[in-house]
């Protein structure tokens, strides 16, 4: 380790003012949880995306390799109900030949300035093409010739390439609607398991977590 911060060598943020927000969070019942966790998970992404920060609806996707491997990266969420977390990708990239290889998937979100943590896990399928087909068709034009200039997580030689492809794309469809790339869709994660961390000062936070049985949902206590 290197001594970086006044000789300490462990990473220290400065301590900062807590961001004011604009609506009282609610705060879960942890001694009498939710009964429907999709409800509860779903109201905690609601109140994200009333925060002052981008891209609220950030999560971070895990799969795994042949290797065994796990591998981890940043995607949106675009849609979230008792199917499950909707997320949309190339299918080619690493992480879509991971999905669908081992159809498996970690989901983390988590939003600093509520204090809160939701983890989801659960099977993943790809969405249904007609569901790829309207949000793709709600993206601006930019972001749909980019979908087909990328070709997600292959070698790119330069930044010239890659700007190339964009432009003969662009050209190929001039004048008429983008159509979505056929590898281009969603993936479905539908939950087995939901966890709540709820962080409190010196780090009594509170933390549940839901797994799916025969009869529903069952909800257990965690040490945070
Ligand atoms: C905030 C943020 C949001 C992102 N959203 C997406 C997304 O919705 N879909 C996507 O394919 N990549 C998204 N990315 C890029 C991914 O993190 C990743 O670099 C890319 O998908 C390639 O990952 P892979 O090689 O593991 O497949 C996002 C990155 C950031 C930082």
């Amino acid at each position: 380790m290197t001594a970086a911060h006044g000789g300490s060598p462990f990473i220290r943020p400065p301590t900062r003012q807590p961001t004011v927000l604009t609506f009282t969070p609610s705060q879960m019942d942890f001694d009498h949880p939710p009964t429907d966790p999709i409800a509860a998970a779903r109201a905690w992404i609601d109140e994200a995306l009333q925060l002052p920060i981008p891209n609220p609806n950030t999560m971070y996707v895990a799969s795994v390799g042949a290797d065994s491997r796990p591998s981890l990266r940043a995607v949106l969420l675009r849609s979230f109900d008792a199917d499950g977390a909707v997320f949309f990708t190339n299918h080619q990239s690493r992480k879509g030949r991971e999905l669908a290889a081992q159809r498996h998937a970690a989901l983390l979100m988590h939003w600093d300035h509520l204090d809160r943590q939701l983890r989801i896990e659960g099977p993943v399928e790809a969405t249904d093409d007609a569901v790829n087909d309207e949000y793709f068709r709600e993206r601006p034009r930019a972001n749909q010739l980019g979908a087909w200039a990328s070709e997600q997580s292959q070698e790119l030689a330069d930044r010239g390439a890659f700007n190339a492809r964009y432009e003969l794309f662009d050209r190929q469809f001039a004048g008429v609607d983008v159509p979505r790339p056929p590898h281009w869709g969603g993936f479905q994660v539908r939950p087995a398991s939901i966890e709540f961390w709820q962080g409190h000062p010196a780090r009594l936070h509170d933390r549940i977590v839901y797994r799916r049985g025969g009869n529903g949902w069952a909800v257990t206590r965690l040490y945070p």
